[in-house]
């Protein structure tokens, strides 16, 4: 049976290799250290978890079918934790819409928009759904490079006119995964702003990560930006503010035209949110965000280990000041590599797993990725075993 051409059409999935090695090393009982989702290790917060049970328990109503976009305490909980984190008004009626998980949200936005052979404007590397997501819905993608010497932020005067002419939609996200870059000031989305109405693209700002910023780093949200809203809409996910990566819980917000085709494709798709997942997200932002400080300073904590670490033997990675990775490029001596032949060898050789930067886009191939996602202890073993591969 053959599948969809989209299917065919994906790019070949590169963390397939890297997994097959680590199920390799597991089933030969090898102490793995698996730095290479970014798939947070710490359990979700108490409170939020009671706050399930209590609702499955008690509360046999939202045992049915949910509100497909979100519940109104849902959508209400996230307008006032967006006036009270970013001073931003949003109707909760129509400018919230809860999803399944980020992921699926900006997936869909790709099918709500792209007609076959339509164009998007999608960073390279980049989170993987982004350029995956339009390819599913048919459309191409046009890469706009993300470069270390531009702080990994895109050059828009380099995307020619005929192209952003052509594009209907377009991907940013900072913090950056997997770069690990953040927006210094407003005054990258104040161009991406004029960019956009200018050549009237809907922008996707996916702020995943917004939470998870050291050393006095506060990220902004896109839609401060005076007339962001006119053309724009932001992602957020529970996934990693709140240690619910399993949980499937998200949300978008933004112009309200803008998201009635994603409310209505999800409505011919899905039932949304199962509620008392959705409750649990209200008690998530509603309540204390001690937890968000606490998992940000253990974040910081395994960052400083880390970088220090590796530093001390040789590989220079730089520090991020944001999300819950390390991006760098390969060490001196496997610059020549490609970072997925790179990945596959020190899994092999070492026991540790990273992402390959290819995974991300072919601007990725000279940098690894490792999610600072182990137990702090691990930290320290990995640095003894790159001490030892390195140096041979
Ligand atoms: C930039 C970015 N956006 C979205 C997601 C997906 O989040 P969710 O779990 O809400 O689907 C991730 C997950 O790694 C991510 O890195």
């Amino acid at each position: 049976m053959q599948s969809a051409d989209k299917l065919m059409k994906l790019p070949p999935y590169l963390f397939g290799a890297i997994n097959v090695l680590k199920q390799n090393a597991y089933s030969k009982k090898l102490d793995v250290i698996d730095l290479g989702m970014g798939n947070p290790d710490l359990p979700t917060p108490p409170h939020i978890v009671e706050r399930l049970c209590d609702t499955l328990k008690n509360h046999p109503r939202t045992h049915r079918y949910p509100q497909a976009k979100g519940m109104p305490k849902f959508r209400k909980s996230v307008a006032e934790w967006y006036k009270k984190r970013f001073d931003v008004d949003l109707n909760p009626e129509n400018e919230v819409l809860a999803l399944v998980g980020s992921k699926e949200g900006i997936a869909h936005m790709c099918m709500a928009y792209l007609n076959p052979g339509d164009l998007a404007l999608v960073p390279n590397p980049a989170y993987p759904v982004h350029f995956n997501g339009v390819i599913l819905a048919g459309g191409e993608a046009y890469d706009i490079p993300l470069l270390e010497k531009n702080g990994y932020l895109p050059d828009l005067t380099k995307i020619p006119q005929k192209v952003a002419q052509r594009a209907k939609i377009m991907f940013l996200n900072y913090p950056n995964n997997p770069t690990t870059a953040v927006v210094k000031d407003m005054t990258f989305f104040k161009e991406v702003v004029e960019f956009a109405r200018k050549y009237e693209i809907i922008v996707c700002h996916d702020n995943a990560y917004s939470e998870l910023c050291f050393d006095d780093y506060v990220a902004p949200s896109f839609l401060q930006v005076p007339g962001a809203k006119d053309i724009g809409v932001e992602f957020h996910s529970f996934s990693k503010t709140y240690n619910m990566a399993g949980w499937r819980l998200g949300f978008v917000v933004g112009n309200s035209d803008i998201l009635k085709p994603l409310e209505k494709l999800k409505s011919y798709l899905d039932y949304g949110v199962f509620t008392a997942i959705q409750l649990a997200g209200v008690a998530a932002l509603t309540g204390s965000q001690d937890c968000v400080k606490e998992l940000v300073t253990c974040y910081a904590k395994r960052r400083d280990k880390f970088v220090e670490g590796l530093r001390k033997i040789g590989w220079n990675v730089p520090k991020p000041q944001a999300t819950m990775y390390l991006w760098t490029s390969l060490p001196d001596k496997f610059k020549h590599m490609p970072s997925l032949q790179f990945a596959e060898l020190l899994i092999q050789k070492t026991g540790i797993a990273v992402a390959p930067g290819i995974g991300f886009g072919t601007y990725g191939d000279a940098y690894v990725r490792m999610a600072l996602v182990t137990h702090d202890n691990r930290f320290h073993d990995a640095i003894l075993r790159l001490k030892k591969f390195l140096k041979k």
